[in-house]
Order: C-alpha cells, then sequence, then structure tokens
C-alpha cells in the first residue's frame, strides 16, 4: 500500500555516476555537534549514523568550513562548525562515511564558506565589496566587510578544493558546493552585495565567475566522475537588488558546464524573520523555483523547503524535481523514511517548525548543538536508546501534558506497566491550547502523534481522573512521576478577582467569553500569543509589559515573526508598564514614562506565568518507593525541558 503511495520517492536514482536508493535527500544542516576547531565527534558521529540507518537515500553533512581560517561562529568566534580545513580530520570523517555506508546511505558533504574569517585572533568579514546590507547578513560586525582582493579570492577557490580532495579521501561519495543563503560565494552572485567593478562583478558570468572557478578547482581536483554540484539561491525576495531568476537560469548553465552533476535549489528572503526563505515555514515555498531551473536543467534537481513524504511524492510525479530534501523532519525524526516505507505512518514524530533547532545554532556561542521540541534524542541519540528494564515497575504518571505523556512512552516502551492519569477528558495537557494561536498549528498533529504513541505502548489512561495522594498510592506503584503542571500565577493588583479577570488558559481553552476590549497583563510569550491570536478575531488588543521588551523569553526569530504579527494587527504593546489595578471596564496603569493612564477592558487576561505546582509530590513523597517531579510541577520552563525531563524521566526508570 505504502510502497504504491509514495512509489517514485522510494525508486533509485542517479547524481553522476552515484546511485541513490531513493530520492530523500537530507539536506545539509549545521548542528554544532562537532569538536571546538571542527573535528568529528562521537556525537556527530552518532547523529549521523541514526539518520543513515533511518533510511535516508542521500545525506549531505552539514556546510563544514573548507579552511581553519573560516571556522567562525555566527557571531564571529571560533565555533563548533565542522571542518574540512586539515588533512588531520580526514581519518575521523572517515569514520563517519564507512558508518553510513553500511547501511547502504550515500553521504556527502557541504562546503561552506560563512564569510567570517579569523584573522590573527581577529573576527573579519569578507566579501566581494566592503558595503553592509544588513538583509544580506553583510556588515554583521559592524563594520563593512574587507573586499577580497583577486589574489584572496584565488586562495579561497584553492581552500574549496583542498577541501574537496580531503572529503573524497575520506570516502565521501560526493560534495555540495554552498553556494546559496547569506554566505560568500552567494555575496558574489547578488547585485546587492557585490558592487566590484573587475571581472568578478557586474554581469552574470562575473558574478558566478568566483563558484565557477571553485568548480573548476574541485573538479580538477577530485577528477570528473567525483559528484560535484551546487546550492544556490534561485531568487532572493526583499532586498534591493537581490538574484533574480533570470540571472539563475544563465548562472545554471555557467555552473553546469563547469561540472556541476545536480543543482539544489534554495532562496534566500530578507525579512525581519528568517522564515520566508531559507527556513520556510510554509510547505512548498520554493518547490516552484525548483520547477523553473527543472526546465533548464540537464542534470538531477533537488528541491527543498518544508516538504513532507506526500508533498515530495507529488512534486516528483509533476516532473518538478528529481530528489527531495527533508531537513526539519529528519532532525524530529531520523526513522521516518523507514517508517513511510513500512508504511508505519503514524509513527513518524512530526516536526512542529518551532525553529528551535536553527535558533539554537544561531545563537549557540558555547557549542551546546542543536536541540529539537519534539525529539528529545536529538544530538544524544546512543544515550537516548530505549533499553528493556531489569526489573517491571508498577509506573503511575500524574498529569497527560507532553512531560507526562514522554514519560509514560518512554517507561512503556521499556516494558514497565504504566497508568497515566489525566484530570481533564483528554489528554495533551498544554498543549491542547499552545496550538492555537497563529504559527502554532503544526503542534496539533504532534498532540496526537503523542496521544497515539501512549495507545500503542498500552499505557492504561484514566481520564477525568483528579489523583489524590490516596489515589496513587492505592495503586501500590513501584514509582510515580509528577507531571501535573504548574499553577498561573495571579499578580497581587487590587482587583485582580473581579469578574472580568480571567487566564490566557481561560481564554484559548474557550472558557472565557471575552469582550471586545481586551487589557492582558503580561506580555511574555504566551500573553503575546494570545494577543495576537484574539486581534486576528478582530479584538482591540492592549498588552502590559513590566520588563523593557515584550516577549523577551523568545528566541530572535520567531519573537520577530509574533511582533510582525501582534503590529499589523495593530495590537498596543506597552513595555516597561505596571498594572496599578483592575476596575469596572478599565484598567490603570503607570507608563514607561512614569504617567497615570486609564486603558478600556472588557475583559483583563492574566498571563503572568506559572508556578510550580508540586502539591502531590511532597504529599507523596516517603509514601511510595521511587518519586519523581518533572516538568512544570518542578519548575515552570517550555515544552522543551517538560517534553525532554519527561522522556528522561521514563527511560530511567
Ligand atoms: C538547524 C539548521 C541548520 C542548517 N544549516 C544549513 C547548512 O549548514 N547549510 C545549508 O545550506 N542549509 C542549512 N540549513 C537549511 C536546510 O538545509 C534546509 O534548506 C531548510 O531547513 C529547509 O528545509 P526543511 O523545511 O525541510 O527543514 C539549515 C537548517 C536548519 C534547520
Amino acid at each position: 500500500m505504502t510502497a504504491i503511495r509514495f512509489k517514485k520517492i522510494f525508486e533509485p536514482t542517479n547524481i553522476g555516476q552515484m546511485r541513490l536508493k531513493n530520492r530523500i535527500v537530507m539536506p545539509p544542516m549545521g548542528t554544532n555537534y562537532a569538536e571546538a576547531g571542527g573535528a568529528v565527534s562521537q556525537r556527530m558521529l552518532d547523529y549521523y549514523e541514526a539518520r543513515a540507518r533511518g533510511g535516508t537515500g542521500l545525506i549531505i553533512v552539514e556546510g563544514s568550513a573548507p579552511s581553519l581560517q573560516c571556522n567562525m561562529s555566527f557571531q564571529g568566534s571560533p565555533s563548533y562548525q565542522a571542518s574540512l580545513g586539515a588533512d588531520r580530520f580526514i581519518p575521523e570523517w572517515r569514520k563517519l562515511t564507512d558508518t553510513a555506508h553500511k547501511f547502504d546511505a550515500r553521504i556527502a558533504i557541504q562546503i561552506m564558506h560563512g564569510t567570517l574569517e579569523n584573522w590573527n585572533g581577529k573576527a573579519v568579514q569578507v566579501g566581494p565589496s566592503p558595503v553592509i546590507v544588513p538583509a544580506r547578513f553583510m556588515g554583521i560586525l559592524g563594520v563593512p566587510p574587507h573586499e577580497l582582493t583577486v589574489e584572496e579570492i584565488a586562495e579561497r577557490v584553492e581552500w574549496f578544493a583542498s577541501a574537496a580532495r580531503r572529503a573524497k579521501e575520506a570516502g565521501f561519495d560526493g560534495v555540495e558546493i554552498h553556494g546559496a543563503h547569506q554566505y560568500i560565494i552567494a555575496a558574489f552572485l547578488s547585485s546587492a552585495t557585490n558592487q566590484r567593478k573587475d571581472k568578478y562583478g557586474g554581469s552574470v558570468e562575473n558574478k558566478a565567475r568566483f563558484l565557477i572557478e571553485i568548480l573548476r578547482a574541485v573538479k580538477r581536483e577530485v577528477g570528473p566522475d567525483f559528484p560535484v554540484w551546487v546550492r544556490f539561491n534561485a531568487q532572493e525576495w526583499g532586498i534591493e537588488s537581490g538574484i533574480t531568476l533570470e540571472e539563475t537560469k544563465k548562472m545554471v548553465r555557467l555552473a553546469v558546464e563547469a561540472g556541476a552533476q545536480a543543482l539544489h535549489v534554495s532562496g534566500y528572503g530578507a525579512g525581519s524573520y528568517i522564515t520566508t526563505a531559507p527556513i520556510p515555514d510554509t510547505a512548498g515555498f520554493l518547490v516552484s523555483l525548483a520547477e523553473e531551473v527543472k526546465k533548464l536543467a540537464r542534470v538531477p534537481v533537488i528541491a527543498v523547503g518544508r516538504l513532507d513524504l506526500e508533498l515530495g511524492e507529488k512534486i516528483l510525479e509533476d516532473g518538478k524535481a528529481d530528489l527531495i530534501a527533508i531537513g526539519r523532519r529528519l532532525l524530529a525524526d531520523p526513522d521516518l523514511p523507514n517508517k513511510v516505507a513500512e508504511g508505519r505512518l503514524d509513527e513518524v514524530t512530526p516536526c512542529i517548525g518551532c525553529m528551535e533547532c536553527i535558533e539554537r545554532l544561531v545563537f549557540d556561542e558555547r557549542g551546546e548543538g542543536v536541540t529539537c521540541v519534539v525529539n528529545p534524542g536529538l544530538g544524544k541519540e546512543k544515550a537516548y536508546q530505549t533499553r528493556p528494564a531489569g526489573k517491571v515497575k508498577n509506573v503511575v504518571v500524574v498529569g497527560g501534558g507532553p512531560a507526562g505523556m514522554q514519560a509514560a512512552v518512554a517507561a512503556a516502551k521499556r516494558g514497565h506497566k504504566v497508568t497515566l492519569f489525566e484530570k481533564e477528558a483528554k489528554l495533551g495537557g498544554q498543549l491542547n491550547i499552545a496550538a492555537l494561536p497563529p504559527f502554532k498549528g503544526d503542534i496539533f498533529p504532534w498532540l496526537d502523534y503523542l496521544v497515539s504513541q501512549v495507545e500503542n505502548t498500552g499505557v492504561k489512561v484514566e481520564l477525568n481522573a483528579d489523583a489524590t495522594s490516596e489515589i496513587v498510592t492505592r495503586k501500590k506503584p513501584d514509582a510515580v512521576v509528577i507531571a501535573a503542571g504548574g499553577n498561573p500565577v495571579m499578580p497581587d493588583i487590587p482587583g485582580i478577582d473581579r469578574s472580568n479577570v480571567v487566564t490566557a488558559e481561560d481564554v484559548l481553552s474557550g472558557e472565557a467569553r471575552v469582550g471586545q476590549n481586551v487589557v492582558i497583563i503580561g506580555g511574555g510569550m504566551i500573553g503575546c500569543e494570545t494577543g495576537h491570536y484574539l486581534a486576528k478575531q478582530g479584538k482591540t488588543v492592549t498588552i502590559i509589559e513590566i520588563l523593557k521588551r515584550m516577549a523577551n523569553d523568545m528566541f530572535l526569530m520567531t519573537r520577530r515573526r509574533l511582533m510582525d504579527g501582534l503590529k499589523s494587527k495593530k495590537v498596543t504593546m506597552l513595555a516597561s508598564t505596571t498594572c496599578e489595578e483592575i476596575k469596572e471596564g478599565s484598567v490603570l496603569v503607570t507608563t514607561a514614562e512614569g504617567k497615570k493612564e486609564t486603558i478600556p477592558a472588557d475583559t483583563v487576561i492574566v498571563a503572568a506565568g506559572y508556578e510550580a505546582n508540586d502539591r502531590l509530590y511532597k504529599a507523596l513523597e516517603g509514601k511510595v518507593p521511587e518519586i519523581y517531579c518533572i516538568g512544570n510541577s518542578a519548575k515552570p520552563r517550555r515544552i522543551l525541558e517538560a517534553n525532554s525531563e519527561g522522556y528522561q524521566t521514563g527511560l530511567a526508570l
């Protein structure tokens, strides 16, 4: 059945002489799992092994630096980016390629120069021209980039060639040249950043010269048969003089003539947040570009951009591309290809598109590496393996939110007998409401997945069960996990107990009726998202935040997306503002300027955070052999921590 439904995607194909068992490509994704300085780590080996074992046809290893000089973080400090910059790295890379080959996966590596270089301990950005173009990442260090001389360009071309030679010696099946996104080759290709008057600027031929010289030098080094291809921005949006599709069509012809054996079609969009591209939140966002390239290409085309296997199959059927790259979904579930091939679609852990992975990478100065909200085992593949329990225990879990469900599932997978108490009529806890605000809808499939995991692993669920210490002890548990969630904080403000005051939870769950004029007390993520949700319904919303910055608990990109949404819906955001009193039909505040103001409010919504809820834990301590308090019950945090703590607890039982 599945084989027929996904016929195209599981059909073998070739890139040059490289035979692929299917058309699923894992695109390059930086992880920061390498050792400081760029050597392959055990963590990387485990991470890539899991993806090879999981059935991916072609793994393209993360963008790796071609020289020790350009192994830099996004902030310009020496980094944990993987490196192809020295021969001494080859034996470790060999371990990685050998591992992938054991599972009949093909493995290539992306060579990436991120524009930042280490010049005798000083971070310097280099580029085609000394122009600051924030939308194109140029001038990130606050000064114009160093304009590369012709000799320096030639030196960097040779870096790529040597890196490709090392990749071949390490057993890679191919190399991808990173000509996309905001990095150095794309900087040459884009008129926004390339204002040169010499042979590297002006016409498409000139702007593509750096890329073409790299391709030729790489081919010279690895020989004509070794597969080499290029990833590029087929188009740039929102950037004055950005790359156009017409330019790309010319560039593509030159690249293929120079030896590119495949074309990996990405894009780049400037917005105040990154999600328009290259990491889109809309499925198939970049496919029309792949289709345009495919019309003129004589070599295989790889499409990318929030694809899943259903959409991928359709793209292949319609002849819009030859291979389908699946990025974040393979972080969420390394076994995605095998599960789909075996018809186990409901077992695939869905990616919720929350951007945790990329935000972690970009702001990761300490080399902690990317993490995934839905896959606590990402980057911990060996440590998080499920092993059968030595002694089967009777486990009681209290709370059916993400922490509780993960704990129950992990424990059940180990063979324990698990009972899960949930006080509401359905499982999911906070996820039921977290999925409602704009941009959060992809949480629903994950919630469905978690519930089906609970069912499929044989966990006994008791709904509408407000577990007391008596109810729990009656079960004679060997181990108890308290994951009952936190309690909303109600700030000590005169009028807080008025009938028009409700919590964000009450609003999102539909329990509270909301009037036209709304004031939200608390401008963290939950307050702002609730504001956005209501503003989209046409309510007049004011958000009051005591701190200087709204949504201070969010990462940069998703925060910007939310702020844009709030601004477009004309939500009033008052930072550094204190709520003094809640009155009938209004609230009294002190603004950042120290002025007292009255804001009309039919409904006042409190979103002032959560406090731990360890009442049951304390009541049971000493009465049961083993007890754990996890997730918001222990300390209010985000879904990431709740989920991961639940999983770890379940594994440790
Ligand atoms: C954590 C992370 C790291 C990435 N690193 C790279 C990289 O090193 N090189 C690159 O070309 N693209 C990189 N990308 C972009 C992906 O290759 C891919 O194009 C993008 O995630 C869109 O595909 P998806 O929607 O299937 O995730 C990265 C994306 C993520 C999420």
